[in-house]
């Protein structure tokens, strides 16, 4: 199993990291535009491998694409971060040309590959993959559900005070300050509703504190987080590689699901080798619905401003 991420920055390597210390695959490219960084991040991590007990191999190259040969999977995790004050929508005059460029030079080396999309605006840069690629959409992939469903169930835990192992939730729509929708309806504690256990106001502060979950951190950070991003992609490169057959959210192209279409948003999938083998339909109330829709029209909007 070749897997290969592009961007040695902080999240790219936290997800290398984390990859090669579940030890599913043989192989982790590690690229990067800027001259020895990847290969100075990958010969660091191979140097924990003795002590974190891993024996995949991370090889670092700079912008050489061929070493990327034949990935089983590719990770774009490229572009720029976003600042304090900033929307992720605003990165999308410069990642836009970077996330098309690396997505062709990915494709071209390894033209059987399923993409992962990190990169924000990750919704409108999952879309532009699409269009760019014409791979198949079951092999183009956007993370961003999976990283605020996480948030969410650190919210979820801290109101309850209860262990996130007793904890499940979901976040579907766009990966934005405004367009997320926590499921708090549908969000258990080891399997009983969670309305059960906090009332209607917290559990609307944990709605609200999830969406803003990534801004909470770059005000604290100065920069976006990348251990729980890393964290939140390594786990989708597992379920493909592993033929897992897990369920996460995941920003897919839509065709009529969810009554959406020609957008990519955050949506359950079943996450296999083949990549997205099924989108699930969740029985949704009038207000998610609403929520939803919301969301799609504020993708549609930044998908507006692509040049495709
Ligand atoms: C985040 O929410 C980087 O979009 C990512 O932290």
């Amino acid at each position: 199993m070749k897997v290969t991420v592009v961007g040695a920055g902080a999240v790219g390597a936290s997800c290398a990291e984390y990859i090669a210390i579940k030890d599913f695959a043989s192989e982790v490219v590690l690229l990067d535009i800027k001259e020895g960084f990847a290969e100075g991040k990958a010969m660091d991590l191979m140097q924990t491998a003795s002590l974190n007990g891993f024996d995949t191999k991370i090889t670092g190259v700079t912008n050489d694409y061929s070493k990327t040969a034949n990935s089983d999977i590719c990770v774009i995790t490229s572009g720029i971060p976003r600042k304090p004050g900033m929307t992720r929508e605003e990165l999308i005059g410069i990642n836009a040309g970077i996330v098309k460029s690396v997505s062709s030079s990915l494709i071209e080396h390894s033209p059987n590959t399923i993409l992962i999309v990190v990169s924000n605006p990750m919704d409108t840069m999952t879309y532009l993959a699409h269009k760019s690629t014409n791979l198949p959409k079951n092999r183009i992939i956007g993370m961003g559900g999976a990283l605020d469903s996480a948030r969410f169930k650190y919210r979820l835990a801290e109101a309850l005070e209860a262990p996130i192992s007793d904890v499940d939730g979901m976040v579907i729509g766009g990966h934005s300050d405004v367009g997320m929708v926590p499921l708090t309806r549908l969000a258990t504690r080891n399997s009983v509703p969670v309305s059960e256990f906090i009332s209607e106001d917290r559990l609307n502060q944990v709605k609200e504190d999830t969406k803003v979950g990534g801004a909470t951190l770059t005000k604290l950070l100065g920069t976006s987080a990348w251990y729980a991003p890393g964290a939140a992609v390594s786990a989708l490169v597992q379920a493909i590689a592993c033929d897992q057959k897990k369920m996460f959210p995941c920003s897919a192209l839509l065709d009529g699901e969810y009554g959406l279409s020609d957008l990519c948003i955050g949506v359950p999938v079943i996450l296999g080798r083949n990549g997205i083998e099924g989108i699930v339909d969740l029985d949704l109330n009038d207000a998610e619905k609403e929520h939803l829709n919301t969301s799609a029209e504020g993708v549609k909007k930044t998908n507006g401003l692509l040049d495709v």
